[in-house]
């Protein structure tokens, strides 16, 4: 199916043939338009950007390249193909066709669900709208409104799924996804991590890497729900997201990179000598992927919860990858799970599926790591990164507040408070990162923190002007 711009609202949907839903979502645009212009990357708007935009949902050459203002980027609604005689793949409904329209009985839990991903996608867009000003190069700066514009078109898919299955909740759910804002102490964003101020771009790329990842994961298990239309626009939006995680692995990957050529240049791995050279010592890039890391572990829910029981055995919502389990259905399957002091209690499978989730997502984690730890290998050096534990630093779940070091050994209270910052970043840490916060505007040049990019974007050369400001 191909796109339609010539519409108002771009889509795959044939929105022009349901005139009540064309009404009421071109009703919300001018709302969204205006959300942007308040609340999206600040002063960028008259900057031309040259922006993927997606022509069509096909895994292959889907996207057109151009330059492009933000504000005119063609927001719209692309859910991948539908399967023929698609069928339920998991839970008590296993193998009964898919649903076209939400079951009365799911429909109160499906709309939280769909509200709370929602949710996600343009708190991010303003966690991030102070970046542009401290960019480390115009290859970044790209980047960054690429995965912005995306978030706002993740925002549009969530939308259109409130729109047109949710009646008049949905119309209301999503103006309150406008209403809603990053850090608002009276309305702020749903999820936590997602109210956490970003300030520099090493948070940013810890941020892709990390907490876009828990997107995907989410993302993976919507992929597989029973509720067709949500099932189809995730699957779209799990190919826009992995340019996400590539911003974040590789600027991770970059920082650490030039972090070991002013090793090599200094002779030595001094923190104090590295920083004062203008790059960032691994100590930091590790206390930051801690941070995130851990923040990010807490979005999958609590271990031992009711709530992703009843949502997969439902079928509303799937185990990533669903298919390569052998039993879909886990009504009798046990999980081993460790508590606080040092028990291990078995918990019915189902009571655990947001725990599978976090241990799959935290070994998808671990590839980038690995990546950044032969580059330090090669380089000569013994630090290697870490991933922490899952039960470390966590505010929700059994694990919550208790004293757990980076490895997951459960320490006094006085030795947790005295060691943190060993593991996160630290006041100093992050002024030491805040100063280096300098907008680097010339097209190929690179800030001093970081590497330049193995290459451009769309096979054009990293010193393309991929931001050109007016
Ligand atoms: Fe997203
Ligand atoms: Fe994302």
């Amino acid at each position: 199916m191909t796109i339609n711009y010539s519409e108002k609202i771009p889509n795959n949907v044939d929105l022009a043939n349901d005139r009540t839903l064309q009404r009421a979502l071109e009703h919300w645009q001018p709302h969204f338009l205006q959300w942007w212009h308040e609340m999206g990357p600040t002063d960028f708007e008259k900057a031309d950007v040259y922006l993927r935009t997606a022509i069509s949902v096909d895994a292959q050459g889907w996207a057109h390249y151009g330059a492009v203002h933000m504000p005119d980027y063609r927001w719209g609604i692309f859910l991948a193909d539908a399967v023929a005689e698609r069928k339920i793949g998991f839970g008590d409904a296993m193998g009964q066709p898919v649903w076209q329209q939400v079951p009365g009985e799911y429909r109160s839990t499906l709309r939280r669900l769909i509200v709370t991903q929602g949710d996600t996608e343009p708190a991010s867009v303003e966690q991030q709208r102070m970046l542009g000003h401290a960019c480390p190069s115009l290859y970044d700066l790209r980047n960054l409104f690429q995965v912005n514009v995306e978030e706002g078109r993740h925002l549009w898919a969530m939308v259109y799924l409130l729109h047109a299955y949710f009646g008049r909740d949905g119309r209301e759910e999503a103006e309150e996804l406008l209403a809603r804002h990053s850090g608002d102490p009276d309305k702020p964003r749903i999820l936590s991590t997602f109210n956490e101020p970003m300030r520099d771009w090493l948070s940013f790329y810890c941020f892709t890497y990390f907490t876009d990842r828990d997107g995907k994961y989410q993302l993976k298990s919507f992929a597989e729900s029973a509720f067709d239309p949500l099932s189809r626009t995730c699957r779209f939006m799990l190919t826009e997201e992995a340019h996400h995680m590539f911003v974040g692995e590789t600027g991770i990957g970059r920082v650490i990179k030039r972090s070991l050529e002013v090793m090599k240049e200094l002779g030595s791995d001094d923190p104090a000598r590295i920083r004062a050279h203008g790059a960032i010592d691994l100590p930091t890039v590790q206390r930051y992927l801690t941070f995130w890391c851990s923040s990010s572990l807490d979005l999958f829910g609590s271990e031992i919860s009711s709530n992703s029981a009843a949502s997969f055995a439902s079928g509303m919502k799937g185990r990533p990858d669903e298919e390569q389990y052998a039993d879909h259905v886990l009504r009798s399957a046990v999980f081993p799970m460790a508590l606080p002091g040092g028990k291990t209690e078995g918990v019915p499978m189902l009571n655990a599926l947001n725990e599978v989730m976090r241990e799959s997502y935290l070994k998808d984690c671990d590839i980038g790591v690995k990546r950044w730890n032969r580059l330090i290998e090669r380089a000569g050096h013994d630090f290697r990164i870490t991933l922490p534990s899952s039960r470390f630093r966590r505010s929700i779940g059994p694990w919550a507040g208790v004293p757990v070091d980076p490895q997951g050994r459960q320490i006094s209270r006085e030795e947790y408070e005295r060691r943190l910052p060993e593991w996160i970043p630290s006041e100093t840490d992050r002024a030491f990162i805040q100063s280096l916060m300098k907008r680097v505007a010339e097209p190929g040049k690179m800030a001093a923190w970081i590497a330049p990019p193995d290459r451009g974007i769309n096979n054009l050369p990293v010193d393309y002007e991929y931001v050109k400001m007016h």
